[in-house]
């Protein structure tokens, strides 16, 4: 039997990954779970998070923060960093996707397909969780067993997906293995040891051994634990950067189960709001003429994104200065915008129907309190915060919206560095607490079972 769980939450975003001993679930208690310090060697780096980035230079490859930080620093347009890369895995035709060549502005020299490009992300956040492991006197050593979590994608099914998932980690564990210390360099490794080292890898690979767990669930998992004094019956709504989760559980004595039809994941979260963020901040710019400048201004939006709806969320308005100006853009205005109305609209009305399952398995218990509560980059959001407040239509229950963010998270062993992102954490630390029953691998891989996640508020 493994000593250790490691769930690895790669993000859309940011990836994360933490470790709990086995039997934690049981005999749950906060000191048992490692949330691992992915960046904990970058002091300019939240320790916890792994920017989901790679930037093909002139003959290195670059990841995470370096990357972010020399595609800017590069400033050329012809260039981008590749992020944002995980949502290419919930499309229906996955395979395809993988082996389409990469852009050019995102591989110049024209060598990589978009499969090469996850395997060494994926290799980078390998590497990264085995130097916290390292690190990590009680970890170092141990027995470990692997999950990883993901969206409950409906089009590309995430469960149908999960061997094409297990290959890509096995040829990007193959690859850290050639590579050993280069990929945590700063400086990234070159790109004359990938093109050698990559297909020799990719030929020896085994699939990696590892189980699946829905990001909602794994959340939910945790918050039924971690959080003190919690109802029989959770509802959990995660907004990352590429999807919105639902999902729901019901405990009942030391027994948990997750009331599979209530989840649901939705393909628009922190990405679609930047977007629309974006939008609307060169529309509030008519001096941005010309498309350099539009260019420009977008780029600098886009760097500053987290911050402007950090801004946004909190006080209602964020400002922006670019050379002499200022642009102020305020959240009523985002609010107005009909991509926005359309997503909050399919997002209520998803989230309504899975309260209402909640409700349904609470009165047929003879439960009267569900909690709620929103994790993810995106919970701190205005209507994330009002949609954890809503009743169900029927039923007498009560719903109370609790703070994801336990007391624990404060402790000064983390340096002030985990309560603020724990909500992005709980994922991660939830699907290495779990037990084994909660796993969508353990359920024999089957489909989401939701149907009514054909809601959706596409843009285009
Ligand atoms: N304090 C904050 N205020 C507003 N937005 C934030 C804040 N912190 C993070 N975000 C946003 O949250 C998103 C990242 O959250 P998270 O790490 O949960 O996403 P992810 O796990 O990478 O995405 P996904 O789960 O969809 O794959 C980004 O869009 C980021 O801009
Ligand atoms: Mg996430």
């Amino acid at each position: 039997m493994s000593d250790w769980t490691i769930c690895v939450d790669f993000g859309t975003a940011f990836s994360k990954a933490a470790a709990a001993p086995a039997g934690a679930w049981s005999r749950f208690d906060p000191a048992l779970v490692r949330p691992l310090m992915l960046s904990g060697h970058d002091p300019h780096a939240n320790a916890f998070l792994l920017d989901s980035a790679v930037f093909v230079d002139d003959d290195r490859l670059l990841f995470g923060r370096a990357a972010i930080a020399r595609a800017a620093e590069l400033n050329d347009k012809k260039r981008v960093v590749l992020r944002s890369f995980k949502t290419l895995l919930s499309v229906s035709d996955l395979d395809r996707a993988l082996n389409t060549n990469a852009a050019t502005s995102i591989d110049p020299h024209r060598v990589f397909q978009m499969r090469d490009l996850i395997v060494l992300y994926l290799a980078y956040l390998l590497a990264a969780v085995d130097r916290a492991v390292r690190a990590d006197p009680v970890l170092d050593g141990a027995t470990v067993r692997w999950r990883y979590a993901a969206p409950a994608w409906r089009a590309g099914d995430s469960a149908g997906s999960h061997e094409s998932i297990l290959r890509l980690f096995g040829e990007a564990e193959a690859f850290r293995l050639a590579a050993g210390r280069r990929l945590m360099q700063s400086n990234g490794v070159a790109l004359s040891f990938v093109t050698d080292a990559l297909p020799k890898a990719t030929a020896s690979a085994q699939p990696f051994d590892m189980d699946l767990i829905f990001e909602a669930t794994a959340a939910a998992s945790y918050l039924s634990v971690g959080l003190h004094d919690s109802a029989a019956h959770l509802i959990v709504v995660d907004m990352g950067a590429g999807t919105t989760d639902i999902a729901a559980l019901a405990r009942q004595g030391a027994r948990v189960t997750e009331l599979d039809t209530a989840r649901v994941t939705l393909k628009q979260a922190g990405d679609f709001m930047d977007t629309i963020i974006a939008n609307r901040a060169l529309a509030l710019a008519p001096w941005a003429r010309g498309p350099a400048m539009q260019t420009q201004l977008w780029a600098l939006l886009m760097r500053q994104m987290r911050d402007i709806k950090e801004s946004l969320f909190a006080d209602g308005r964020a400002v922006l200065r670019y050379d002499s100006r200022a642009l102020t853009i305020i959240m009523n205005d985002i609010e107005r915008d009909t991509d926005f109305r359309d997503f909050l609209r399919a997002l209520s009305k998803a989230y309504d129907e899975s309260l209402d399952i909640v409700r349904d398995d609470a009165v047929a218990r003879k439960r009267s309190e569900i909690d709620a509560v929103a994790v993810g980059g995106g919970a701190v959001a205005p209507f994330i915060q009002a949609l954890i407040r809503h009743k169900p239509k029927r039923g007498r229950v009560r719903v109370t919206a609790r703070n994801a963010t336990p007391k624990w998270a404060h402790d000064e062993a983390f340096q002030g560095n985990l309560a603020p992102v724990f909500p992005q954490l709980a994922i991660a630390i939830g699907g290495a607490l779990a037990p084994d029953g909660m796993a969508a691998t353990a359920m024999g891989a089957s489909r989401p079972a939701n149907d009514r996640s054909d809601t959706r508020a596409e843009r285009d």
